[in-house]
């Protein structure tokens, strides 16, 4: 095993080459297997370099470090079995909370070690590490919640938020100064408690719509936590890995903005949710028209036409209809229908959501259009059948300069001849706020359970046959 621990530096090379084919790999879906597959065996030859290199194995701590490996992977596989993909993006913001906790828990050992003496660059990774460590903990224990739509983890509003966040920030970056000039432990742990306030304060205020681009920026802290970790124990491995993190997610924060046609300041310090959360509050004053169907009325429309377009969002996801829209889509090609799928950047509650319950139904990837390869297609569309999507579609995008989402790119269904709109209420989407695609005379709303009407609408079409 000594042959490990003097090769470690090659094993950790390898671990990362595994690592950067597992981000390639990740970028479509007919490769994202293969890529986990690359980064369980970067990470496994990570995990073992470590163990052999770190520490001496007579030492008990060893059997420490086993211990909370066997249970930490014993609640991973436990609650990778059990999650069901709705609950996905929450427990995606709760795992990076973990990251956080463990930059913490390591920088507070590292300043507790009472034989280590802690250089200036070394104090200074500490208190990075550790402010980045302590905002990611708590923001993303605030964004679990606010996911879960947890009674708890409610959106703060109000004059007094941005003054009180440029307080607490300057009041840590105080303290964590102090701690660097002085190594006086009461500063570094005035700092960390600040920042596990300031994380809360700084995800608080954010709402509605800019929660995606949120999820992917603490994936992008909880990386750079990783990444002081790494300096902090000397681990190279540890390092690459939390940069490798860290950097795309800045890059997804970024590739989401362009998406929702927004900067990551505004996101981040904007007021986004706030305005939508009051739209949504306030309401609409007079009730509008609009006319509903049948899934029967519907399926006589669709197998009649020449081209239907697809639009899942959230409602799909937590409906868990995937496999029965998947038979719908087939029912209607063997009718001779043209049957295509199209998929917003942040439909659903993550990023990738429908993407990945498309491909768990096994949709074929060549049905799956990107927003930017469909939109010009949807004018010369039959129908377009929305299923559980509410915020993607919202005309009020493009032509309500007053509206919260305006500039947002959205799926242009409302172009299409005929549109189909299944979800079981007239209720808001995510970010709170009333659509007037529903309300088009082309417009047709049907009421139900996502996966009820879609599989009525199948029988419905098989029984006509
Ligand atoms: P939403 O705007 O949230 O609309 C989903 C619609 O689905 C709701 O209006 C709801 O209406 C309907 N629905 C819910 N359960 C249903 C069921 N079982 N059967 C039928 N319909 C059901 O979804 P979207 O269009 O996908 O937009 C996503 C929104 O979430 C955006 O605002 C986005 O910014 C935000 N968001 C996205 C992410 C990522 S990264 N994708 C993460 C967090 C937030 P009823 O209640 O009337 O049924």
């Amino acid at each position: 095993m000594s042959f490990i621990a003097d090769y470690a530096n090659w094993f950790y090379l390898i671990g990362a080459v595994l690592f950067i084919m597992t981000l390639r790999g990740l970028s479509g879906p007919k490769t994202a297997i293969m890529g986990n597959r690359y980064g369980m065996a970067g990470m496994a030859i990570a995990i073992l370099t470590t163990f052999f290199v770190a520490p001496a194995p007579e030492s008990p701590v060893v059997w420490l470090i086993i211990a909370a490996m066997v249970l930490g992977g014993a609640i991973g596989i436990f609650r990778a079995r059990t999650v069901p993909m709705t609950q996905m993006p929450e427990t995606v913001a709760l795992m990076h909370s973990m990251v956080g906790l463990s930059a913490v828990c390591i920088a507070a050992a590292a300043v507790l070690h009472s034989g280590l003496h802690h250089d200036s660059l070394h104090r200074f990774e500490l208190f990075v590490g550790c402010f980045v460590g302590a905002i990611t903990f708590s923001a993303s224990i605030f964004a679990y919640g606010k996911l879960a739509a947890k009674k708890w983890a409610k959106t703060i509003k109000g004059g007094s938020v941005k003054p009180i966040q440029i307080i607490l920030l300057v009041l840590m970056l105080a303290c964590g100064a102090h701690y660097f000039l002085t190594e006086n432990l009461v500063s570094f742990w005035a700092m960390t408690g600040v920042a596990l306030v300031l994380g809360y304060y700084w995800i608080a205020p954010i709402g509605g719509g800019d929660m995606p681009v949120v999820v992917s920026l603490l994936n992008s802290f909880s990386g750079w936590a990783a990444a002081g970790i790494g300096f902090t124990l000397n681990n190279t491995m540890l390092i690459i890995a939390g940069s490798l993190v860290g950097s795309s997610g800045a890059i997804l924060s970024y590739v989401m903005c362009k998406a929702m046609n927004r900067s990551l300041f505004n996101v981040l310090f904007g007021g986004f949710g706030q305005t939508a959360v009051a739209a949504g509050e306030v309401g609409d004053a007079k009730p509008k028209n609009y006319r509903s169907g049948s899934p029967d009325d519907a399926g006589f429309l669709m197998s009649n036409a020449d081209s239907v377009i697809i639009v899942p969002g959230y409602g799909m996801a937590q409906g868990r209809a995937q496999n029965a829209v998947k038979e719908l889509a087939n029912t209607l090609k063997e009718k001779g229908v043209n049957v295509r799928f199209a998929i917003h950047p942040v439909a659903g509650r993550m990023p990738g959501h429908m993407n990945v319950l498309l491909a768990e139904a096994d949709v074929p990837y060549e049905d799956i259009y990107e927003m930017d390869e469909i939109n010009s297609d949807f004018a010369s569309t039959d129908v377009v059948l929305v299923i559980g999507a509410n915020d993607v579609v919202n005309p009020a995008a493009k032509d309500d300069p007053s509206s919260p989402i305006y500039g947002m790119p959205i799926l242009e269904a409302y172009k299409a001849q005929t549109v189909m709109v299944i979800k079981r209420s007239m209720a808001t989407g995510y970010a709170g706020l009333d659509n007037d695609l529903f309300y088009l005379d082309k417009t047709m709303m049907i009421f139900g359970d996502a996966k009820k009407v879609v599989e009525d609408m199948s029988k419905s079409i098989n029984g006509g046959h």
